[in-house]
Formats: structure tokens, sequence, C-alpha cells
């Protein structure tokens, strides 16, 4: 049976996706789709109601985006969020115009008139606000629900259409309540049902691997990574022994992970795995290299060999295997339907690693791809995967290559490891692992210092610790730790990892910094 929709269109604003995974965490099943979709397209999905995205452009300007007839026509509920809220009021004869002052932050609004959009929310609400042009008059038919101090229209609705518009954004979170409101949106004014949860997922999932794969095989590569992992539960519990999982150990692991895989993966769940340690390869190839991107092509060229020729054994020995799973998610689904949206430009060649070739000849399995990256973890935690692997940090594919500046010799990534591990272990036992740190791990730089150890001098290298706070990873910010943890995590590395005699923090933010070092 399909779920109620909402069908949230992108009209180009940052935080469009966000729209999207706050409407689901309200139990509501929702797409993003691009706002010129085909009608018939977005119509396929049922939707029970639509949310119009922000956007960068004016309604009035010259090829601007524009709201599509059948919207209208649905006669469905309608919400406009700021550019959203200004398509409907040039539509329906409302006047936009732009303001004296472009209104971006935070802002007091003061609602009017109660009802079904904003429920049992107080009547002043902290929002946030980002535009440059407002409503001037309202559409016939509407009235003003609510004014911020320079919008004298920040919110509008026509009940009996059930059409809304709100000048500021619900799905950041500097409009605390913007959740509630969406979730009102969703739940009372188009009455969807909340039948979006992880285990009706995971059922729904279930039958459609079995559907798609038959009697078939299927080969997955597991990295250890959140998305590969819940994949790897997901299609296990669908098709058991018929998935096969391939973990290889690149070498450039963090200290005791591949053990940690292979003990949840094969001896815990029971999975089909098999586990390659080919970090000597990797050594090998790594000799002498020192640039970032070279490290990342080496490493992708021989990992994707490796793969195959695991593949090609692996078919050898139980017989042809039909397909190959993919831990796509939501995101890049996103993504590649809307490919002139302006894309980040590569920095750094990411996803090398780990993205296997489309040329093998099989049908590609993708269990994730509706889900955005939070579903995926509650997804995890509902097949029963450990918190460590379900809660576990990005961690970049050609793993610490990257974080081990300069040459790459097993005792320099042996010396990364341990200092890595005790930065992680304080971290944890501080309870900042989860919420504080997006991502913390140690980087070994090929910068020798002198020191003093007890009566001696030292000569020896540095690490850097590195812990980010951030909700997409384009743009982090240091994390501020308290002073006594990095006081204690020095200590222990100057003291317990030899051939390290200094310790620094990085202090910088993303940009103009990355977040990984090379
Ligand atoms: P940067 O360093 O570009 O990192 O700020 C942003 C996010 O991407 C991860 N990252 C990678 N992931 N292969 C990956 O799969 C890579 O080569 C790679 N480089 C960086 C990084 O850990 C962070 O989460």
């Amino acid at each position: 049976m399909p779920h109620d929709t909402i069908v949230v269109l992108d009209y180009g604003s940052q935080t469009s996706q966000l729209i999207a995974r706050r409407v689901r965490a309200a139990g509501v099943y929702s797409e993003l789709l691009p706002w010129d979709a085909p009608a018939g397209e977005v119509l396929a999905r049922h939707p029970r109601g639509f949310i119009l995205s922000g956007g960068p452009n004016s309604v009035y300007e010259p090829g601007a985006p524009t709201l599509p007839a059948y919207v209208l026509e649905s006669g469905l509920p309608v919400l406009g969020i700021c550019y959203g809220m200004q398509l409907l009021a040039h539509a329906l004869g409302g006047e936009v115009a732009s303001s004296p002052t472009r209104e971006y932050g935070p802002a007091r609004l003061h609602v009017e008139r109660p009802g079904p959009l904003w429920g049992d929310l107080p009547p002043d609400l902290s929002v946030w606000m980002s535009h440059g042009d407002r409503i001037e008059r309202h559409p016939p038919g509407f009235e003003p629900l609510a004014r911020s101090d320079s919008s004298p229209v920040a919110a509008m609705g026509d009940p009996d259409r059930r059409l809304y518009g709100i000048q500021f954004h619900p799905e950041v979170q500097h409009t605390p309540q913007g959740a509630a409101l969406l979730a009102n949106f969703a739940l009372s004014i188009c009455a969807c049902r909340p039948d979006w949860t992880p285990g009706v997922y995971i059922d729904e999932a279930v039958d459609r691997i079995r559907e798609q794969v038959g009697e078939g095989r299927v080969l997955l590569g597991l990295s250890g990574g959140v998305d590969s992992s819940v994949a790897a539960a997901l299609l296990h519990r669908a098709i058991g022994d018929r998935l096969v999982s391939v973990f290889i150990d690149h070498g450039m692991l963090r200290k005791g992970e591949a053990a940690q895989v292979i003990d949840t993966f094969q001896k815990s769940l029971g999975l089909n795995l098999v586990a390659v340690n080919a970090a000597e390869d990797f050594l090998e190839a790594l000799d002498g290299v020192t640039d970032p991107e070279e490290k990342r092509l080496r490493i992708g060229e021989l990992f994707i060999r490796t793969f195959e020729s695991q593949a090609a054994r692996i078919s050898e020995e139980l017989g042809a295997i039909d397909f190959l799973a993919q831990g796509t998610i939501y995101p890049d689904v996103i993504e590649s339907a809307a490919p002139d949206r302006p894309a980040a430009r590569r920095i750094k060649s990411h996803h090398n690693v780990g993205g296997l070739p489309v040329e093998m000849a099989f049908e590609l399995v993708e269990p994730l791809r509706l889900l955005f990256k939070d579903e995926v973890r509650r997804v995890g935690e509902a097949l029963g995967l450990p918190e460590e692997i379900v809660w576990r940090q990005p961690f970049p594919g050609p793993g610490l290559a990257v974080r081990c500046l300069g040459g790459i010799t097993w005792d320099r990534l042996e010396r990364l490891r341990a200092a890595d591990a005790i930065f992680v272990d304080e971290l944890r036992a501080a309870g900042l692992l989860r919420d504080d740190t997006a991502q913390a791990f140690a980087v070994l730089l090929p910068v020798r210092s002198v020191g003093v150890m007890g009566d001696y001098r030292t000569y020896a290298e540095t690490v850097a610790l590195r812990a980010v706070v951030t909700d997409d990873f384009m743009t982090a910010d240091w994390a501020r730790l308290p002073n006594d943890l990095l006081a204690r995590v020095s200590a222990r590395i100057v003291n317990e990892v030899p051939g390290v005699n200094r310790v620094v923090y990085d202090v910088t933010t993303k940009p103009p910094a990355t977040i990984e070092w090379e």
C-alpha cells in the first residue's frame, strides 16, 4: 500500500532537503522533487499535499521558476515556504515586492490568528528568516496569520482551500518549533497517516528485495561504514546466505576496526562474509607516494581490482552472481535527479574508494535508496546493529592514508592508529563522541620537532587533533572541546605513542580549510 506522501517541490533553497527530512521525522513519507519535474511523475506519488521550498529567485525576475498548474488544480493542501509563499501570492493575485531591508537571521514571529498550522504552538515564536522579497498584500481569500517586525504578512492562509504560506524557514534548527509546524501541516491539514517508521520500512524493503532478487545471489562490498552495514543487515534479513559480503581490509583502517567488522557481521549476525586482508598490496601500491590525490587514485584502483578478483573467485566457487548491492541513499538520488543544481566543486576526488565499477555486469540492488542518513541509522538500530556501527562517524574511503601525511609506512600507520584511538576513547568516555563532534580524529604530520623527555632530547613527529561540528560536512566549525580533555589526550599520546612528542589542536573552520587534512 502506498504511503501517504507529501511532495516537496524544490526551488533551489540550500535547505530544501531538510523540509522532507522534517516531514519524515513526523512519520509521514515525503519526497523532494525538482519544481519542474513532469506533472505525471509528481502525481504518480499520490501526494496528499505539497510544500513549495524557498529559493534564491525573485518571482518577478524573467525566467524565475514558476508554480506548476497541477499544484493548485489538484485541490490539495499547499504550504509555500519563503519563495514558495511568494509564488502562491503571485499566482493567486497578491502582491510581492522587495522589502526595504533584506531580512536575514533570527526574528520574532507574532501569531495573530490561531489555526491548524500552529496547533498548540505558543503565539510568539523564534523563527529564522532569509528573504529579500516579502508579501505586501495577501491574495484574495487569504488572511494574514502572523507578522514579524519587518514582514507585515509573515504567514498567510486560506483555511477553506487549505493553502498556506510562511515567510520563515521552519526546516532549519534556528526555528525551534519548525518541525512541529511541518508536522501540523502534514498530519492535521493534509490528514496524512504517520506510517513512515523504521519497522514498516524494513518490512517493505525486505519484500522489495525478495521480489527483485528472486532466487539470485547478491554481492556487497562491506566497508563497515553505516550505509554498507545497514544495507548488508537488510539484505541478510531478506535473502540470508544468498548475500555474499566482501570486506577488504586495505590496512588503512582504524585500530581494531577490521576485527570489529568481522566480529559483528560474521560472528554475531552470521553473514556470509569474505574478509580479505590486502594491507600488504596496498602498502606496496602506496610506496613513496605523498601526493593526496595520487594516494586516493592508487587506493581506488587497487580496491576495485581486489574486489573484482574476489567477485570472480566467489562466482567460480558458488556459481553466477547476478546482483551488486550499493548503499546509495536518498540525497544521492536527489542529486542525480537535479543535475543542474550547482554542485559542490570537486576539491577532493571523494567517493572513489568503495565506489565500484559500474561496468561490472550486475544488476544493482539499492535497498537504502529512499532513506536519509538519519533514517539509515534508525533502520540500522531497528535491525539490531550495534551502536558502534550505527553511530559511526564518517570515515573516508582511503582511510588513514589521507590522515597520515607524507609517505605511508606500516610504522607510521600504527603510530597514527594508536594516537587516534586515544583521542576517540577519551571523547567517548567524556560523552562527546556522538552528538558533540560530527567527526573527530588524529592526523599524523611528517613534521619533526624537538622535545625533552626525562633528561633526553627527542626529535619526533607531531599529531594534530581534528574535531568538527557540522550538519552537512559542506561547512564545519572546530569543536570547542574542554581544555582538560585536550590536556588528557595530549599527555596520553606523548606518553603512550612512541615516535610522537608534540600534539596540536586544529582550530580552523571549513572553509577555508577542509575537514580532512588531505
Ligand atoms: P573534506 O575533507 O572535503 O571532507 O572537508 C568532507 C567529508 O568527506 C569525507 N572525505 C572522504 N570520503 N573518500 C570518502 O569516501 C575520500 O576520499 C574523502 N575525503 C574526505 C570526510 O571524512 C568528511 O566526512
